[in-house]
């Protein structure tokens, strides 16, 4: 992993104001108002539907579907990527067992871990990463794991699972081989809170012209990899509103992106992107209209004819 970077170190160890407290907008952002926390408690509690939310955020769903890539070299047609984002591990202990009974039975060549692997933030409290260390090991022994570090991931975190493991891309790429052909899988590090993202380390090291596939927690640097020539954009972070309205409409949503870019597949120039709704939760361990997810992605060269 490479070392830390500046502004991340900045925020974790001298207390340095995050990104998402920056800028005119920040003291009307959805992170910075815990009092709007407190009201969605607060409803929850008196319409007594907080139990249904919990029941509903345990309710993981394998999602497979294609995904077509023009570009993709031919012999990566079918490389099957499996992306877990936003576990936020330490909200739900029971979300262990659901992921792992969720994948069990399906066969992927690669795992991308999105990021956001607890909800704490392990400089202001004690985190407990027992469940995580099981989930890491568990996906390393599937198959190649390739991870990013999140808005609530501290670099330590990065290093923990560097030592089962994951291939931690922290504004680092690293390529895959097959059949003589060659594609590449950046990582940035988070744009969102700590303002760490380095497009341009990221990328010192590739090639002209060749695939490549960005992976950032959040979808906010899509400009950014499309203007580096990314073929493909995986993120989490939004977790598509996680408390929705029917249809998957975000009640609130705390990311800067245009709301095509919020949940699922969307495309910005010759670039494709897809932001997982994540498996986990934030804050309150609830979800309404807004299932937990794990997308099997089966990238394509050409278009598969039904
Ligand atoms: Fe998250």
């Amino acid at each position: 992993m490479r070392p830390i970077n500046k502004r991340r170190w900045l925020v974790e160890h001298e207390g340095r104001i995050h990104a998402v407290k920056r800028g005119r907008s920040g003291r009307f952002h959805f992170e910075n108002m815990p009092r709007l926390h407190r009201i969605l408690a607060f409803f929850l509690r008196v319409t007594f539907t907080k139990w249904i939310g919990q029941v509903n955020a345990l309710k993981v769903k394998l999602e497979q579907f294609d995904l077509a890539c023009p570009s993709l070299p031919a012999a990566f047609d079918g490389l099957r990527i499996l992306l877990v984002a936003d576990p936020h591990i330490d909200n739900t202990d029971a979300l262990v067992e659901k992921i792992i009974k969720a994948v069990d039975s399906v066969a992927y060549d690669i795992c991308i871990l999105g990021g956001d692997y607890t909800f704490g933030r392990a400089w202001k409290n004690a985190i407990d990463y027992s469940n995580l260390e099981t989930i890491a090991k568990y996906l390393v022994s599937r198959s190649p794991v390739y991870g990013v570090l999140g808005n609530h991931d501290i670099y330590d975190v990065g290093e923990l699972l560097e030592t089962i493991g994951v291939i931690m891309l922290v504004n680092d790429n690293a390529g895959i081989d097959r059949d003589g052909e060659k594609i590449y899988i950046s990582g940035l590090d988070d744009c969102h809170y700590f303002g760490a993202d380095d497009i341009k380390l990221t990328d010192e090291s590739i090639e002209e012209g060749v695939f490549k596939i960005m992976v950032s927690h959040s979808p906010e640097t899509y400009k950014k990899a499309a203007d580096a020539g990314y073929a493909l954009y995986f993120a989490g972070h939004t977790h598509a509103g996680q408390v929705c309205l029917p249809g998957q409409k975000a009640i609130v949503r705390g990311t800067s992106v245009p709301t095509r870019i919020l949940n699922g597949l969307w495309h910005h120039g010759k670039m494709t992107g897809y932001t997982s709704r994540g498996v986990g939760t934030s804050g309150i361990p609830v979800r309404f209209f807004c299932p937990p997810q794990i997308p099997l992605i089966t990238l394509r060269s050409v278009p598969q004819i039904q």
